[in-house]
Order: C-alpha cells, then structure tokens, then sequence
C-alpha cells in the first residue's frame, strides 16, 4: 500500500511500571499485524510521566526497555515509528497552543486527574491537570486516524477530538479527527489473584505475570493463581473466573480455541491446567526476552534506533505544528 493512502495510528505508552502479558494478548502482539497496513507511532510518554515524581535513573532506563520490548514483540523500528516523546519538542509546542483552546472546566471533569489528584495529593501540579491536552497534541500533531487506547483513557480522546474540532471550527480543518481503534479484541486477561478485575500493572506483584518476569516467577505466580474448589474444568467466566481466566491465556498464547484446550485438559486437575498455563507463558516469553536482552547489552544500537525514529517522527510531527503556527497567527520564519 502507499505510505499515503496508509491510515496513521497513534498509540502512547507509560514507561511506568512493567507491561504484562496482559498488555501482550489484549494489544502488543496485535500491533505486529498492523505494521504492514497502517502507518504507526508508538511514543514512550516520559513527558507524561513526571507529572508524578520519579527517580530519573528508572526513568532513564524504563524508556529504553519499553522500547526494547516492543521491538522485541515484533514490531519493526523500520516500519513502525517508536521513540521518545521528550525527543521531539513539536508535543511539548503543539501542546501550549491547545492549551489555549482548552477549558479549566473540562479539564476539571476528568476522572483520571481527580484519581491522581487524591492519590497524589502531596503533589497536584499544574502537569497533571494539563495532562490530557499534552495526550491531544500528541495525537493532533501526527494527525492519527486511529487511537488503540484502554477504556479508562475513552475520557481523554474525547477530550482530544473536542479539542480538534474546536480548533477546526476556528481555522478551517487542520487536524484530523481521531478516533479509538478498537481492532482484533484479543481476550483480556484478568488478574491471577481477583479473577473477576483486569489484570493491572498497579496492583501486586502476584496478580500479574510482567513480559520480563523470570521464568521461576511465571511458575510460582501461576502455581498460586486463585481457582475455585469444585475442580472440574470448564469455561465459564461468570461461574469459575479464574480457571476461565487460565483457559483463555493458554487458549490465546498457543492459538488454539477455547473448547480445544477444554478437550486436551479433560480429565486432569487445576494442577496440570496450571501447568499447561506456564508452559505456555514461558514458550511465549522466553523468546522476546532473549531479545530484550541482547537489545538491552547493546544500548548504543537501541538509542540509534530511537534518535533515527524520532527525527522520522519530527518530520512528520513539524508540518502540523507549522501549520498550527501560522493559522494562529505566529509571525512567519524566513530563512536568512
Ligand atoms: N494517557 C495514556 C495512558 O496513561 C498514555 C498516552 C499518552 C497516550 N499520550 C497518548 C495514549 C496518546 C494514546 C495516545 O495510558
């Protein structure tokens, strides 16, 4: 397809915390069979980040393994763009200018600040208020069609495409109006230790299996996952959670259907289903982190990629925010 006709998603990342196989199933490993078809940018949001205080050496390193571990999941730093946000100064720009076409009120309404305002509530800083227009410039500055986003940030695109069209009704049609991508679902995956909630990166270290976990972890987590006391194993999300929750990560990690791993564990206890499970997660995970690893010892090649893909992604990003520039009114850059 032409780069042209390409449609452009835009997916922003956290590099908080660790990313699950959680995150793998339900969206990482689905981004490698976009790669072909869609022109997209996966951003490390450091910029994001620090609205809560952090300890810059994590940070630091954080951001290089996010990036590490999207490309090691099989995304193609050639034909994806995958960078730092802090590396392309148009978001920090773009972002002054929706500011100001932003309302204290909205801002106010969201649920994500109200959240943080009462975890954080030793550090309420004007970053965090303003946190979903610097999500809108992101997206606005590389005018994505499409945004793969969870439902706890549905609030903040709604904002975005607000945000847009506001700006559109003044000055004509500058941005493109975005919207969720809401692609193949691949199954969620629940916590090991409250089947009934999602599995979270926030919540503790036993409820959920990190991408980089070891493979001593992965047994333990899985060997405690929470069952049920009946026994028999059978799919059922609203009746048995957890040994569904099981059937659906080892359904979806070795590709086949549900009642097929049902057929193959019949007879056997939870012990062989945890088992099945393990074997499993690590086949899946021993691979991406071999190459995590080898990315992670050579960090020179690593921010070569990410210094190459943040100017592939200033370039882009430069003729929306020079367009936003003269359509409010900046006085013009001449070239001496
Ligand atoms: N706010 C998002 C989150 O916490 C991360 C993010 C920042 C994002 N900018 C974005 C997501 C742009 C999608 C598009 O998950």
């Amino acid at each position: 397809m032409e780069e042209q006709a390409k449609k452009t998603i835009f997916s922003g990342i956290q590099p908080s915390g660790s990313l699950t196989i959680g995150n793998y199933i339900g969206a990482l490993r689905n981004f490698a069979l976009l790669q072909d078809d869609y022109n997209c940018l996966y951003c490390v949001v450091d910029m994001h980040a620090i609205t809560v205080r952090q300890e810059p050496a994590v940070l630091r390193r954080r951001c290089l393994e996010v990036a590490a571990t999207y490309i090691a999941c099989g995304l193609d730093p050639k034909k994806n763009i995958i960078y730092c946000q802090s590396h392309v100064s148009g978001h920090a720009e773009l972002m002054w200018i929706l500011n100001c076409f932003t309302y204290m009120g909205e801002l106010s309404r969201m649920t994500q600040y109200k959240d943080k305002c009462a975890k954080h509530a030793d550090n309420i800083n004007a970053g965090l208020f303003t946190y979903p227009s610097l999500m809108a410039a992101d997206i606005l500055l590389y005018q994505a069609d499409l945004v793969p986003i969870g439902i706890d940030q549905r609030q903040h695109l709604e904002l975005t495409r607000d945000i847009a069209q506001r700006f559109n009704g003044v000055y004509g049609d500058v941005f493109t109006i975005p919207e969720a991508y809401l692609g193949k679902v691949g199954s969620k995956v629940m916590s090991l230790q409250d089947p009934t909630r999602k599995m979270s990166k926030s919540d503790p270290e036993e409820c959920y299996i990190a991408i980089l976990d070891d493979p001593d972890a992965i047994r333990r987590k899985l060997k405690r996952a929470v069952t049920d006391s009946d026994g028999e194993i059978r799919f059922d999300p609203e009746g048995k959670p957890g040994v569904s929750n099981l059937l659906s990560i080892i359904a979806a990690l070795s590709g086949e259907t549900i009642e097929k791993t049902v057929e193959g564990l019949q007879g056997q206890g939870y012990g062989a289903l945890k088992e099945r499970a393990t074997e499993c997660v690590l086949e899946t995970l021993t691979p991406i982190q071999a190459e995590h690893k080898r990315l992670m010892a050579d960090k020179a090649y690593l921010q070569g990629i990410l210094a190459d893909n943040a100017e592939r992604a200033n370039a882009i990003a430069l003729k929306t925010l020079r367009k936003v520039q003269r359509k409010v009114g900046f006085a013009e850059r001449v070239k001496k």
